[in-house]
Parts: C-alpha cells; sequence; structure tokens
C-alpha cells in the first residue's frame, strides 16, 4: 500500500507538471543564470478572435516581477493554447505596449482603474503619448531588447512610489485576425474602407473621408472585410506570452532612461511660467502615399526634436511597418546614432513570415561612444517604399541613454 501511494504521489506530481507546461497560466516559473540574471515567463489574459477580426484591449495589473529590481530584456509574441507560436498571417499582432502605473493599495478587483496614476518614460511625446516601458509590433519575435551588462531600467524603487500606494503594470495588445480576409495587407495596415467603422476610434469623432487608415479604422472588435463566401471560423484563443529578464537592483547597476522619438513630432517651444519648455504634438502615425512614379519610389520622413538631458547611448532600435527600408537616428551634428533596417520574412512559420517585418535590426554602440549632450537636437529620418500608399505607418525610434556610465568606462 505505501508504494502505491508513493507511485501515486510521484504520478500525479508529473500529471501536474506535464498539465502547467501544456497550458499557459500566469504562474510564474523564474530560472537563474550564473550572472544572477533571473528569467521569467508570463502570458497575458486569454485573447479569442474569430476570423477577421479585433482585438485591441488594456489588460491592468498584470503579472510581473516584482520588488526594486533591473529589467534586462522583454521579449514577447503571441501563442495559442498550448504555447506553439502564431504566425503573422494568421493573427498579426499590430503591437504590443506595457505601461507602468500607481494606484492605492487595496483598491478592489472590479475598480482595477480608479485612481491610477500613469508614470510614463522619459520623453518625448505630449502627455501620456508613447510613454511606454517596451513595446513593439510584428517584428517583435526577431528584435534584440537585451541590455547589456551593467546596465538596466530601474523599476519598483520603493523611494519613487508614494506612501499607500502599489507600482503596477498594464498591457494593451493590439492583434488582427486575418484568417479568409479579402485583403491580409489592408487589413494589417487599418485600412478604413476595409473595416465597417463610421467613428474614429482614436478621437471618437465621425470619421473624416480624408483619413485613410491607421488605428481611427482598427477598434477593438472591428472586422475586416472576408473574402466572399468565407463563413465564421473558430474561435481562436491566443495569449501574449512575454519573457522578462530582469536582476535584483545593487549600487553595481547603472540605470538608463526611456526615450521614444516620433517622427511625426511638430513641437513649438512654449511659454511657462518657470521658463521656455517644449509643446510636443506626436500623431503617433502617419501616411504614405502612393508615389506616380514608375519605380524608385521612396517616400521620407524627417524630425528634429530637442532633448532636455544628455547622456550616452546604450541601445537604439527603430519601430517601422510594412513597406519600411529603413530608420536612422542623427546627432544635431549629423553624426549617425544607429541605423534600424527592417528584415523581412520569407517563408509560412512564426517569426519568418513573408512579407511582413519579423524583425528590427538593434544599435549597441559602445558605451561612452555615443554622448548626447543637455538639449541637443536629436534628427530622425524615416524611409517607406511608396510604390504602394500605405496606411497607419509608423516611424518611432526608441533608445536607452545612460546619464552615468559603469566605472571601468570612465
Ligand atoms: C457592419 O456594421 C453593420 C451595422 O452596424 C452590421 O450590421 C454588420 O454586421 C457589420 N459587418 C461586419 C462585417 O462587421
Ligand atoms: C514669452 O514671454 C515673453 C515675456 O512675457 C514674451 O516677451 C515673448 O514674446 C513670449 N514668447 C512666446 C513665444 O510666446
Ligand atoms: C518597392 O517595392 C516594389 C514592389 O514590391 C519593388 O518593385 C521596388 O523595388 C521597391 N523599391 C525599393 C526602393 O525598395
Amino acid at each position: 500500500m505505501k508504494f502505491m501511494s508513493r507511485d501515486w504521489m510521484v504520478l500525479s506530481a508529473i500529471l501536474i507538471l506535464v498539465l502547467m507546461l501544456n497550458t499557459p497560466c500566469s504562474s510564474a516559473i523564474s530560472e537563474n543564470n550564473e550572472n544572477n540574471i533571473k528569467t521569467t515567463v508570463f502570458y497575458s489574459p486569454k485573447i479569442e478572435l474569430s476570423p477577421g477580426f479585433i482585438s485591441n484591449k488594456v489588460y491592468y495589473d498584470v503579472d510581473f516581477p516584482r520588488g526594486h529590481i533591473a529589467l534586462k530584456s522583454f521579449h514577447a509574441e503571441l501563442v495559442d493554447e498550448s504555447g506553439n507560436s502564431v504566425p503573422l498571417q494568421e493573427t498579426y499582432l499590430h503591437h504590443w505596449i506595457v505601461e507602468k502605473y500607481q494606484q492605492p493599495k487595496n483598491v478592489p478587483n472590479n475598480y482595477q482603474t480608479d485612481n491610477i496614476i500613469m508614470v510614463r518614460n522619459s520623453g518625448l511625446c505630449q502627455d501620456n503619448l508613447l510613454g511606454q516601458y517596451y513595446g513593439l509590433g510584428a517584428e517583435t519575435r526577431g528584435t534584440k531588447t537585451y541590455i547589456p551588462d551593467p546596465y538596466g531600467v530601474e523599476i519598483g524603487n520603493p523611494e519613487e512610489i508614494p506612501k499607500g500606494y502599489d507600482e503596477k503594470w498594464m498591457i494593451n495588445v493590439h492583434a488582427i485576425d486575418t484568417r479568409g480576409v479579402e485583403d491580409r495587407m489592408g487589413c494589417i495596415e487599418c485600412k478604413c474602407d476595409l473595416y465597417n467603422v463610421t467613428i474614429n476610434a482614436v478621437n471618437g469623432k465621425p470619421l473624416d473621408p480624408n483619413y485613410k487608415g491607421g488605428l481611427g479604422c482598427c477598434p477593438d472588435n472591428g472586422q475586416c472585410r472576408m473574402k466572399k463566401g468565407y463563413f465564421l471560423g473558430p474561435k481562436h484563443i491566443i495569449y501574449l506570452k512575454y519573457t522578462i529578464m530582469w536582476v535584483h537592483w545593487d549600487e553595481y547597476v547603472v540605470p538608463v532612461k526611456i526615450y521614444i522619438l516620433d517622427v511625426t513630432d511638430s513641437w513649438k517651444r512654449s511659454n511657462e511660467t518657470n521658463g521656455m519648455s517644449i509643446e510636443h504634438n506626436c500623431m503617433v502615425e502617419y501616411l504614405v502615399e502612393a508615389c506616380s512614379k514608375s519605380h524608385g519610389c521612396v517616400d521620407v520622413k524627417r524630425a528634429s526634436v530637442p532633448i532636455k538631458e544628455g547622456g550616452y547611448i546604450i541601445y537604439s532600435v527603430g519601430h517601422q511597418h510594412v513597406g519600411a527600408i529603413r530608420s536612422t537616428l542623427y546627432g544635431q551634428d549629423g553624426r549617425v546614432i544607429c541605423n534600424s533596417y527592417p528584415k523581412y520574412g520569407t517563408g509560412k512559420e512564426a517569426g519568418n513570415e513573408k512579407g511582413y517585418i519579423v524583425a528590427m535590426s538593434a544599435c549597441y554602440p559602445k558605451p561612452g561612444s555615443i554622448k548626447l549632450f543637455d538639449g541637443e537636437i536629436l534628427k530622425l529620418t524615416t524611409i517607406y517604399n511608396n510604390s504602394m500608399m500605405h496606411t497607419g505607418v509608423m516611424g518611432h525610434f526608441y533608445f536607452l541613454v545612460a546619464e552615468k556610465l559603469a566605472q571601468h568606462h570612465v
């Protein structure tokens, strides 16, 4: 009898393990490597999608590493219920973003948005726009986010959290199910004439006939036009799987600040009681009109945006959509800070989907080699192939700045 029950216990332990491995659930498993870098895997709440439909939801108080720590990388992708990667031609990942906020302690579960204070990154757009800590789109599987030692994104510093508040995280996932749609590329570019919308989802106003596409035409629960005769297929259940690498905070970690520059930012200086300041006006996305030439069609967009405080660039990467050729971040004197190139897929499998951007190249300058001065005007150029029109494209540049270098780099 004793043996039997022991066997049964071992068996049920294995069974539970197998179940845990098979079902994406939010209980996280952390692993430690020899540099004390921990890796934790999390899953968003489940996302249900029928063919052609959009899910654009915000998940509050998501699972996240807790305590005073430094984030080293953030890798995300869409997976199905068995944890398998979902290819972009089935479900297009338009974007996911991760934002930090503070909230009074002990808020009941059904009052998740009460009294929250958003804590944005270090810049540069107005209000909370592009205030995320992390965020990517279709290119997420192939894009490096790792921050080299000893740098990291500091979070959970008790001195920065007001008394009586908790630090929490929200994730917004915008995914488009393109099974059975008439025009896959049009759907992922949120072209208004493919969607059943009359109200602009971003500003809540009636749709402007001159607005051809973008997030305004890609609302939660919207549906893209289907092929004739395509009947409702099965609902897919997917998750955003996110893998975070992090270390416990100590005096050897050097913090970096997060900036996102938007090529649509038409800022102006404005008068304030405490002196001149800069009023940003980021549009987040823009339209690339089709060119009228037969070849050599290239659309170039430029912005010059000042940053308040300088420092040393540790990491940078561009974010663009299909049609992208390149984006480049320059310093005020014209020196190249980073060229970020899209990589297009060539196959069918997840991570290499033909016609989609499956990676953006990131830059890792030798720490100390690229210094920004206080008030430096950074220049951003984003280039698209405009042999066809592209709606809702983006030209963002994400970069990390250390105010000081690690001791051994000085
Ligand atoms: C489009 O909207 C109309 C009116 O709201 C609705 O009847 C129809 O089912 C919608 N079609 C799709 C494809 O969502
Ligand atoms: C800012 O304020 C000063 C003093 O009030 C004024 O002379 C100047 O014209 C203002 N500049 C702008 C851009 O409004
Ligand atoms: C733009 O795209 C068209 C159509 O795919 C292609 O023929 C052309 O070579 C591309 N141009 C550039 C500059 O990449």
